[in-house]
Order: C-alpha cells, then structure tokens, then sequence
C-alpha cells in the first residue's frame, strides 16, 4: 500500500482523491489534517505546508509541490532537506504564464490602459508608440517559464532580453548573467518582467536601487512571486513616474489587502496570482510517474535542488 498525504488550500480533495486512485488504485489518500499514523506516508502532495509537517512524517520518501514554486515548502524552518522534492514543470502551465506575459506585455506596450481612459472619457485620439522591434523587453528568470516566455517575446518582434544565474542560450534573446551582467540588462530594459524563484539571493530583489537602473518610464509585469518586490519602493517609483505602469499577478501578501493600495492605483494592474495556474491533469501525470519512478527505483523527475533552493 502506498500512502500520500495531500495538503492544499483549494476545495478539490475529492477531485485529487478520485483521479490518484484511478491511476493508482491502491493509494492510501490521506487529506491533512487527518494524517493517521504519520509513520505510514511515503509521500506528500503539498502546497504550504504548516511548518513541521513535513518534518513529523518519519518514513517520507518524497515531497511534490503543488506548484511550479517552492519557496512555499522552503518556507517551513523545519523542512527536512534530504529527502527529494519534485516541483510541477510541463508545457501546459508554461503556455498559460506565456499567454499572461504576451497580454500584459502587449498591453504596455500599445499603451491600452490609456486607451481605457481615453474610451472612459470619449476621446478618439491615436497615441504614438514604437514597433516591437524597437521595444526593448527583459526577462528576469530564463527557466522552464522565464526562457519560455522570452523565446515567445523574442517571436513576435521584441527586441528581448533576459537574466539569469548562470549564463543561458536563449534563441533571439540576448542573455546577461550574474550580479555583473544586471546594470546593463536593466539599462537596455523598458519592459521588465520577473519570472525568477524567490530564494533567499532573490527576496527583496525588486527595490529602489534595481527600479532605479530601468530607463525612467519603464513599465513593471511581476508574476514571480511578491516576496521579489520591496511593495513601497515600487509605489514610491510609480508616484516619481520612473517606473510608469505596473502589471501584479503576487504580492507580499496574498490574498492582496483590502487596504492595499495597489487596488485603486491609478497606473497598476492587479490580477489575483492566476498567471499560470497549476493545471490539476498536468500535475497528476508527474506525480503518478514519479511515485512509479520512486517505486521502481528510478531517479524521480523535476527535482529541486536544496542547496539553491529552485
Ligand atoms: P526555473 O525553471 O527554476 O527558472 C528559474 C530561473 O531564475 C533560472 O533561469 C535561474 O537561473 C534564474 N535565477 C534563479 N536565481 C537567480 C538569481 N539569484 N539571479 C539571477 N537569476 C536567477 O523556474 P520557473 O519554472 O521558470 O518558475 C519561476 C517562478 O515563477 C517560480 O519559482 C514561481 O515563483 C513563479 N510562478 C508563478 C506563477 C504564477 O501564477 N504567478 C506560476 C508558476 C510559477 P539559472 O538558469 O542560472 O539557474
Ligand atoms: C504558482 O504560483 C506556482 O508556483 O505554480
């Protein structure tokens, strides 16, 4: 008998329940809280989990994360670091944050939310803007999304560049790496977007001092995570008019504060952390194949590295 017990803040257990065990008819679904005999879980489905759960689950074999991220688990103080973590990489959710890129992108740079305020008040009046080609957009994060992303700018005629850890071949994308490679990647960026993990290297990455090395009017798409972002040096930004337009998908906390005053800002979009969700059928492949991997023996797939905590 395997056991694997699930931990997520969506309303679907009946649905994860019933699609595991037709794949794995002799699965033990074990919905948290109600853990049973914690000695019996092989494996742990999760999405933040409370900190010391995964830690109580003596005879854990592997840990699946509900998402493409993990700084959700890398969050628990407590997490046992030695035992494998598998995070969600398929076509499908980066086709999704592809399709949230290109729009909000498209959406800067034809200037639509202007277009809004002009249909608001009856103007009919054409705004200037340049072709895509003059358009220069960066991508933070050159991974399975960041690298998707940016080949797909690149294809519709940005003049795109990306960043990453280590250097990256990306086609039609010229790439810049490292501490010494981001003064000059944000001084050509006039869109930039982040798509990189939040580690500890990268919380907080999105201040004053970076936003300060964008050409001033620069427009801002987040669908990292909000730990990325120090939220008051952007608004500080956008009020200054260096950073002239912002699109969030997350924020440092979620769901976004009522009080927040990203709602009502005039010059930002909020979406509500929906880029690219995790599309359950997608999920459960991989974590039926790595349970058959991990039981026959074989390396598991999409792990995570511990030590650079993405
Ligand atoms: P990934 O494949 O692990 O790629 C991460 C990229 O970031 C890599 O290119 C990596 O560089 C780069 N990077 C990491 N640390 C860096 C640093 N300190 N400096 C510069 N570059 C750094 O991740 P992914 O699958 O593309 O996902 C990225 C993130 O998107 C996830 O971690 C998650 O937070 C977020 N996400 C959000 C949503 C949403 O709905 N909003 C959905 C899914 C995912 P190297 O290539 O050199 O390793
Ligand atoms: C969503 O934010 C994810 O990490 O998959």
């Amino acid at each position: 008998m395997t056991t694997l017990l699930f931990r997520s803040n969506a309303d679907r257990d009946d649905w994860w329940r019933e699609t595991l065990l037709a794949e794995i008819p002799d699965l033990d679904f074990r919905v948290w809280p109600d853990t049973g005999d914690k000695a019996e879980i092989d494996y742990a489905l999760v999405w933040k989990p409370e900190t010391g759960l995964l830690a109580s689950l003596p005879n854990l074999r592997a840990i699946f994360s509900l998402g493409a991220g993990v700084d959700h688990i890398f969050a628990d103080a407590e997490l046992p670091k030695h035992i494998p973590m598998c995070r969600v990489i398929n076509p499908n959710m980066a086709l999704r944050m592809r399709e949230w890129i290109v729009m909000h992108t498209l959406m800067h740079h034809r200037r639509h939310r202007e277009y809004d305020r002009q249909q608001r008040d009856r103007i009919w009046q054409e705004l200037l803007q340049p072709h895509a080609g003059e358009r220069r957009v960066g991508v933070m994060g050159l991974g399975e999304l960041g690298g998707d992303a940016a080949r797909h700018l690149a294809i519709l005629g940005f003049d795109t560049a990306g960043w990453s850890r280590s250097p990256k071949k990306v086609d039609g994308v010229t790439c810049f790496s490292g501490a010494d490679g981001l003064p000059d990647f944000l001084a050509r960026t006039e869109i930039l977007i982040c798509l990189l993990p939040l580690t500890e290297q990268t919380r907080g990455i999105v201040d004053r001092k970076l936003l300060s090395g964008l050409p001033r009017g620069a427009t801002f798409i987040n669908g990292g995570r909000g730990g990325h972002v120090v939220e008051e040096d952007l608004l500080a930004m956008l009020d200054e008019g260096h950073v002239s337009e912002a699109t969030l998908d997350v924020f440092q906390t979620e769901p976004l504060p009522e009080d927040s005053p990203f709602w009502k800002h005039p010059q930002v979009t909020v979406t509500p952390h929906i880029a690219a969700f995790s599309d359950p059928r997608a999920l459960v492949e991989q974590v039926v194949e790595n349970i058959r991997r991990d039981q026959a023996g074989q390396p598991l797939i999409n792990r995570v590295d511990p030590d650079r905590g993405y």
